[in-house]
């Protein structure tokens, strides 16, 4: 979920609107807002993107009945939250959209993460007599905030912010499990108080004005100062102050940081989609990664790693964990890391690893690798493996965010911001940051084979000016996407790297076009899958460079006659100048010549354009598919 607020001196509903727009990669099932004007609190929610929510906003700000002459509008006041939801409790309709309000309206409340004993709390307010008016499981802590504030006040305690702070407080200390709380009182004008357990939430520090926000994005229009909050804390902002306590009201600081992001890397600069624009921004994205890591003479400097190089010597075992499209990079990592430093590589998805209790010690070291940095599952195993002794390091694209710094050592990909739920630039980036760490391993340990590992840094530094060539002759794959949109089934298949490539393209088509797609190891296919290819069913093949690993090359080929045996329609995602694939394609389409391990850079490019040509073609949002959000915060 996307969290906003704001105090300050302007009228806080356009700001907080502009916030959720920029967060609503984090979830856009419902959105709503709470607004304080002079002593009164005024909240609209909507089902459905935040679209919704503006077209009601837009009707009531014309509607004579609620802007009777002299009385204040939503429009008016100057303090405010709003909150852009991934339904977990409850679905997303509006009564179940955020704010959740106390029962006399004075208090609001949003919320992003699961309270994990919402069911007793619930029990116990009920059986008080509080009447819940939604399915959610934050609604608790509207009530209970709203229940403290009247035992305080009705003990004498004076009204004021601290007031807020001391009840916001007392409910965190009977809240279990994750959050992001904010929250604002009638009475109190002027105010916002926040709270965080292992949900993201920064502020921003402006002038005569303040903002919390589930990230920067939200607020970096108006202020590049920002504070990063620890666990536990609880944060107050008025227009003028910045106040951060811990869980048990002692003050604690938060960390200064400057936000380097190009404010028009967040806008669509004339692109229909973000996700075609951030396709366009793979190259920079990739030059800015690799910038200043790579010495003259081949060395691979990571500066922000701060890990030994006898840390690095020690250790025995690597595990990769991730989600999503991070885990398919981390899939790719595996074959390079393997192959350049023979250590044993593993990966594993985030959500699957604590519970499998893997074995872990001191000289096992933990990639973790997630664009966001605040996914719930990477984070949990994260700890996991740091209670296990294991060393971890964080690829991350986000700043700030809470993997990196509960990390030891932290590779950042230099991606900006990506905003479109399917990752593109994050991935490519994710790639070239785990081929620096594997040369950089492979450095430190000394080597067998240093001729390769300086080819491939040079190569490296080609990437760049071979992904320009490549997009820049990507019309054949629109086309493409509009002859197979209306297919039933498409599938994907490719061995060693090419193989993780084939499961983030049948990703990328499952999340953005809702069509059934499946990624298969080619050499597997004949056990089982074979099975589904019917006359015209597409395969997508990416076949290795025949350079190099040239038998490699010839079984992938065979895997594509097999497939064509059985009618398949064979789309061949090969390297220039592969002459001997030409016979079996049905399409072809060439990229640039790679060498195989770096190959993911590109054979994964025409597959991103696909999935979004196909999903424009077929009437869906690219930015925003149903049912996901870009960050999860909940396992
Ligand atoms: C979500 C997104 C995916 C993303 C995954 C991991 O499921 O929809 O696109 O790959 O999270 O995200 P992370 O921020 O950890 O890389």
């Amino acid at each position: 979920c996307g969290i906003v607020g704001y105090a300050g001196s302007r009228p806080a509903l356009g700001i907080v609107l502009d916030g959720l727009r920029r967060l609503e990669y984090r979830g856009y099932d419902s959105a709503g807002v709470a607004i304080v004007c002079d002593d009164e609190l005024l909240t609209e929610k909507k089902a459905g993107k935040l679209a919704n929510l503006e077209k009601v906003l837009a009707e009531r700000a014309t509607d004579p009945s609620s802007c009777a002459a002299g009385t204040v509008g939503i429009a008016d006041g100057n303090t405010g939250i709003g909150h852009t939801r991934w339904a977990t409790h409850g679905g997303p309709t509006d009564r179940n959209a955020h704010p959740h309000l106390a029962p006399d309206n004075r208090v609001a409340v949003i919320h992003n993460g699961i309270i994990e004993n919402f069911a007793k709390l619930r029990g116990e307010l009920e059986a008080d007599g509080v009447q819940f008016t939604s399915d959610t499981d934050s609604e608790c802590a509207a009530h209970l905030l709203s229940a403290v504030l009247a035992e305080l006040r009705a003990a004498g305690e004076p009204d004021g912010p601290q007031l807020l702070v001391a009840a916001m407080r007392a409910v965190c200390q009977r809240l279990e499990g994750a959050f992001t709380l904010l929250a604002v009182d009638a009475a109190v004008p002027g105010a916002v108080v926040g709270a965080r357990r292992n949900s993201p939430l920064v502020v921003g520090r402006g002038d005569g004005e303040n903002y919390l926000a589930s990230d920067v994005a939200a607020f970096i229009e108006h202020t590049r100062e920002a504070v990063e909050l620890g666990q536990d804390q609880i944060v107050l902002i008025t227009g003028d102050t910045i106040e951060i306590t811990d869980f048990t009201g002692r003050p604690a600081s938060g960390k200064d940081f400057h936000i380097d992001w190009d404010a028009s890397a967040a806008e669509k600069g004339g692109y229909d989609w973000f996700m075609l624009k951030e396709i366009e921004e793979q190259p920079q994205a990739i030059a800015d990664t690799l910038l200043g890591r790579l010495t003259d003479t081949g060395e691979i400097m990571l500066d922000e790693v701060r890990l030994s190089d006898q840390d690095l010597r020690d250790v025995d075992k690597v595990f990769i964990v991730a989600c999503g499209t991070a885990y398919h990079s981390g899939m790719v990592a595996k074959y390079a890391i393997e192959h350049w430093t023979r250590i044993p590589c593993e990966v594993e998805l985030a959500s699957e690893f604590r519970y499998r209790d893997p074995v872990l010690d001191r000289s096992t070291l933990i990639v973790v690798i997630s664009q966001s940095g605040e996914t719930m599952d990477t984070l949990m195993a994260l700890r996991h493996a740091k209670e296990q002794k294991a060393r971890v390091l964080a690829i991350c694209n986000t700043n700030g965010s809470t993997i990196p710094r509960e990390s030891d050592a932290v590779l950042y990909t230099h991606g900006g911001p990506e905003i479109a739920v399917a990752s593109t630039k994050a991935f490519l980036t994710q790639l070239v940051a785990c081929y620096l760490i594997g040369l950089h391993l492979a450095q430190v340990r000394g080597i067998k084979f240093a001729d390769e590992v300086a080819a491939v840094v040079e190569q490296l530094h080609r990437m760049p000016d071979k992904l320009r060539e490549l997009l820049a002759r990507i019309e054949p794959v629109r086309e493409l996407a509009r002859e197979i949109k209306s297919e039933p089934t498409v599938l994907f298949i490719g061995r060693h790297v090419g193989y993780p490539v084939a499961l983030e393209g049948a990703l990328k088509l499952k999340e953005l076009a809702y069509m059934h797609a499946e990624g298969f190891a080619a050499g597997e296919l004949k056990h089982g899958p074979i099975a589904l290819i019917d006359a015209g069913t597409p395969v997508i093949c990416i076949v290795p460079s025949p350079v190099g690993r040239g038998m490699l090359h010839d079984k992938v080929v065979s895997n594509i006659q097999e497939v064509r045996a059985r009618g398949a329609r064979t789309i061949v995602i090969a390297e220039e100048g592969d002459e001997a694939v030409r016979r079996y394609a049905d399409h072809l389409i060439y990229v640039p010549r790679t060498p195989t391990l770096l190959a993911p850079l590109m054979t994964t490019v025409p597959l991103q354009v696909l999935a979004a040509e196909i999903a424009a073609a077929r009437g869906h949002d690219v930015d925003q598919p149903r049912n996901l959000a870009k960050s999860v915060t909940v396992e």
